[in-house]
This record gives structure tokens, C-alpha cells and sequence, in this order.
């Protein structure tokens, strides 16, 4: 099946262009004017649109067992969201838990995914330490394509674990030229406040943005940075929530260090004013940590994206529906964390970038989808519009308009953090693998279409931090022999 997508702008995260784009066999064939259309192509019109790679969340927890339950949104059902949206290509989390192999949490997590309808990746959670968690880090980066590894600095008691865990794993990543990212929350300061909350009474979900303020992810942040510049490694930091985090990223870029920063579409639009709803399931539904926050923080994620100190922008998709957010209806602990947002980050960021002057297009497409797939290593294949990447594009409409609802949305869950927002700029084709998928309001998402994504490690960082590495080595100093000294 070939696809002609005719007469539309062409937008990458270097420039704008007038040009058609021709796809076929599931890779773009010709990107310039006036292409011919061989016979049997199907042709898009895209006069007054913009033709861009389709977007990259590399943050989602499909499906993902988690806090007593299990996310609601499968492979299938938040894939063909992200499609509806103008999301092709996630990269989801495989989260073994301690003392479980990681390449058997990996094959569990690559079963279920076979139902995905885009195209997937894994990062890979080391959530303990042993010889057997630095093998198979070498099996996964050598056999499996998988070039990150995450570590949550929360979840004490669960997932978390500590700086011992941190320095070994950091260096043995870096070793085997893969990157290590981190859920920036210092842990033991969420249970100790947590705890302290609870005695003074405060259950609900109020507490839980008391229990994590932004100090919690400032220190750890910054704690996360270091550690990776002491071993000469780069850190990618997960879901920047703060003015204290993007600050701790930006000194340590201006120090050379190679530390990115991903915002998450919910973190840019949503304050903690949420939490005080009077409403407990509406308050609930909100729970995620990192938590929201006060406004000024979003005027500081909003500066790192233009600015380029934040690279990413993703939504940890990661969906729960009422009665599972009721775990914690006396104990704001236990409500399971995670929001939704996969099938609208493209218009939230689009409305309220784009549209407001604070990104340019080009930085739009950036953050979006290109510098997820350069930092990640699946570039140009992905998060470009150009022969011989894979035929992942969205056609973006500018004035379209859409009202978000959880009643019209394609996400398997009964609640939109983005409820009644109306936003201007939509997906109106999505092609995902050379395949029309959502055309027009219509939703072709087939399941199983998917393919997986294998992210080879980084020759061309990990050289570059090898060669810093080896030039910073640690040297001794030649004395005397301890004889020649007279005691
Ligand atoms: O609240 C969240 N973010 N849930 C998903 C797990 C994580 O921390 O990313
Ligand atoms: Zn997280
Ligand atoms: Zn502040
Ligand atoms: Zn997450």
C-alpha cells in the first residue's frame, strides 16, 4: 500500500519546506513537490497542513502491574489512543521487580506487547543490584536492543532503590554505551513525610503533593546528576516537574555534563490546586508523581523546552480508573499513581506551545519526536521526514479544534486530567508503518500492528564520554620506597 501525501508543509526539527511525501512498504520513498502518485496510491490531501514525524511518547506504563493493580490501558487499547492522537511510537517500561531477572521481565514485557497497534520500545528497570543484574544488562544492550536502563528514587518498600545501586548501575551502563535514566524523588523523604501526614490526619489527596513538595525532586535531581558525573556518565532525568530539577539539569549542562531533561505534557498545563477539589475521586484521579505544582513551575518547564535545556516531552501514560484510584480512600498512599494523557500531549503542546509563541514548529517537532529518537538512538528511522525512515507522520492540522473529554477520548479510562480543554491544532491523518490509522475522526487501529523497536547502544556518546573518562583518570603518585624513609 503506498500513501501520497500531497500539497502540505513539511516540518522537521531543522526546517519547513512546500513538499509531498510519498510512502510505501512502510518507509518514506520521496519527500519533494509535485511527486507523482504511482497507481493504486492513496492520496491525502494536505493543503493548509503540516506534514511532521509522528510523535514519540518515550514515558508510557501500558497495562503495567503497579501499587495492587494493573494499568487500565493495554498495549492495544493506549497505543491506538496515542495513534488517535498523532503518537506512533512509544517507549514503554519494563519493570522487573527486586531479585527477578531482567531478560525474563523483559521477554514478559515483549509478550505483552505483541497486541501493541504502534510501534514500541523498553526501557529497562534495574530495580536491585547483583553480578546477575550486570550481566543481563550486557544480554539486553547486546541481544535485545535495549540501550537505557531506569531507576525510581521513590517508591521506598517497592521499585526504589539507593545510591549503592545507582553508582553500580550508572557505571555499568555507561560501560556498555547505554544511557541511565532516573525518577527524580528523594524516596525516603516521601515516606518519612508521608508517614508524618498521616498521624497528623491529613488521608486524602491533598496529602499527596505534601508528602513529595518540589525539594524532594530538586535533591534528587541534582543527587542523580552527580553521580552520573562522577563516573563520566550521561543522565536523562524522567518527568521534570519542577523549577528546582530543570535548574539542576541546566548548571550541570552548562558544566558539560550530559544530563536531559523530559517534561510531561500534564506537568505543563495542570497546577496542585487539583488535589484541594472538594470532589475525593476527582482529586484522586489526579494523583502521579511526580505531583502538580505550583504555576510558577510550569513557566519554568515551558523556558527549558524553548531554551533546549529539556529535551523530551512524554506523558508516563499510566492509567487508572475510579474504582481502582479507590484503594486509597482512606490512605492517599495507596492510591495507585499515574494519569493518562497519550492521546493528547501533540494538541496540549501544540495549543499551548505553539499557538502561544512559546515554541517555534520546528521546536514543536524537537520535542516531540526528534530528540526523543536522537537521545534514545532511533534516529533518523524515527523522528524524521526523510527517504528511508520509517513512514511514522502526522498530518497536523493548525485550526482544528477539539474539546478534550473523557467521554470522546480513545483511552481506556473514565477520567481526562485535560477535561473541557478546548485545543486548537489536531491530528488530522496519522500513518503509522506506512498504514493510514486515524483519517478524519476515523480509528484504523489494528492490534498486533505494531512492530518492535531496537535502540542499539550509543558508539558515538559512549566514545566521547570514554575518551573524557580516560583522560580524567585517576593517577597515583610514584614515592620512594617506604624504606628510603626514616621513621
Ligand atoms: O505516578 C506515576 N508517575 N506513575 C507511574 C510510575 C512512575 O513513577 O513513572
Ligand atoms: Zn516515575
Ligand atoms: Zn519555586
Ligand atoms: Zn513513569
Amino acid at each position: 500500500m503506498s500513501i501520497l501525501i500531497r500539497g502540505g508543509t513539511v516540518v522537521t526539527g531543522e526546517q519547513e519546506l512546500r513538499a509531498d511525501v510519498l510512502c510505501d512498504g512502510g518507509t518514506i520513498k520521496a519527500v519533494g513537490p509535485g511527486l507523482d502518485a504511482p497507481a493504486g496510491t492513496t492520496v491525502i490531501d494536505a493543503g493548509g497542513m503540516f506534514v511532521m514525524p509522528g510523535g514519540i511518547d518515550p514515558h508510557t506504563h501500558m497495562e503495567l502491574p503497579f501499587m495492587g493493580t494493573v494499568a487500565s490501558d493495554d498495549f492495544f487499547t493506549g497505543t491506538a489512543a496515542g495513534l488517535a492522537g498523532g503518537t506512533t511510537t512509544i517507549i514503554d517500561f519494563v519493570i522487573p521487580g527486586p531479585n527477578e531477572s531482567l531478560v525474563a521481565a523483559y521477554k514478559t514485557w515483549r509478550e505483552r506487547a505483541q497486541k501493541a497497534a504502534g510501534d514500541y520500545s523498553f526501557h529497562v528497570a534495574v530495580t536491585w543490584w547483583s553480578d546477575q543484574v550486570s550481566d543481563e544488562m550486557g544480554v539486553l544492550t547486546r541481544d535485545h536492543g535495549v540501550n537505557s536502563f531506569k531507576h525510581f528514587m521513590a517508591y521506598k518498600n517497592a521499585i526504589m532503590v539507593d545510591d549503592g545501586v545507582l553508582l553500580h548501575s550508572f557505571a555499568r551502563a555507561q560501560e556498555l554505551g547505554a544511557i541511565p535514566t532516573v525518577h527524580a524523588e528523594n524516596g525516603e523523604a516521601v515516606f518519612h513525610l508521608q508517614r508524618q501526614l498521616l498521624a497528623q490526619g491529613i488521608t486524602g489527596p491533598e496529602g499527596h503533593p505534601l508528602s513529595r513538595p518540589p525539594e524532594v525532586e530538586g535533591e534528587a535531581a541534582t543527587r542523580a546528576i552527580a553521580i552520573a558525573n562522577l563516573l563520566g556518565a550521561p543522565v536523562y532525568i524522567v518527568h521534570v516537574s519542577t523549577e528546582q530539577a530543570t535548574a539542576a539539569i541546566t548548571r550541570a549542562r552548562a558544566a558539560g555534563v550530559r544530563a536531559y531533561g523530559e517534561v510531561l505534557a500534564q506537568h505543563l498545563v495542570i497546577d496542585e490546586s487539583v488535589y484541594r477539589n472538594p470532589d475525593w475521586a476527582t482529586a484522586a484521579a489526579h494523583v502521579m508523581s511526580p505531583p502538580f505544582r505550583p504555576k510558577h513551575h510550569q513557566d519554568a518547564l515551558w523556558a527549558g523546552l524553548a531554551a533546549g535545556q529539556l529535551q523530551t516531552t512524554a506523558t508516563d501514560h499510566c492509567a487508572f480508573c475510579a474504582p481502582q484510584k479507590a484503594a486509597g480512600k482512606d490512605n492517599f498512599t495507596m492510591i495507585p499513581n499515574g494519569t493518562a494523557g497519550i492521546e493528547d500531549r501533540m494538541s496540549v503542546l501544540w495549543h499551548h506551545g505553539v499557538r502561544t509563541g512559546k515554541l517555534t514548529r520546528s521546536e514543536f517537532v524537537r520535542v516531540t519526536s526528534t530528540n526523543t529518537a536522537q537521545i534514545f538512538n532511533i534516529f533518523p528511522r524515527k523522528g524524521a521526514v526523510a527517504v528511508g525512515a520509517d513512514a511514522d507522520l502526522v498530518v497536523w492540522d493548525p485550526a482544528g479544534t477539539r474539546t478534550i473529554s473523557a467521554k470522546t477520548h480513545h483511552q481506556n479510562v473514565d477520567f481526562n486530567v485535560f477535561e473541557g480543554m478546548e485545543v486548537t491544532g489536531v491530528a488530522r491523518h496519522t500513518i503509522s508503518g506506512g498504514k493510514l490509522v486515524w483519517t478524519d475522526g476515523d480509528l484504523r487501529a489494528v492490534r498486533g500492528a505494531g512492530k518492535y523497536v531496537e535502540r542499539p547502544c550509543f558508539p558515538s556518546v559512549s566514545q566521547a564520554q570514554a575518551i573524557r573518562n580516560e583522560r580524567n583518570r585517576p593517577t597515583g603518585v610514584a614515592r620512594m620506597p617506604a624504606t628510603a624513609v626514616t621513621p
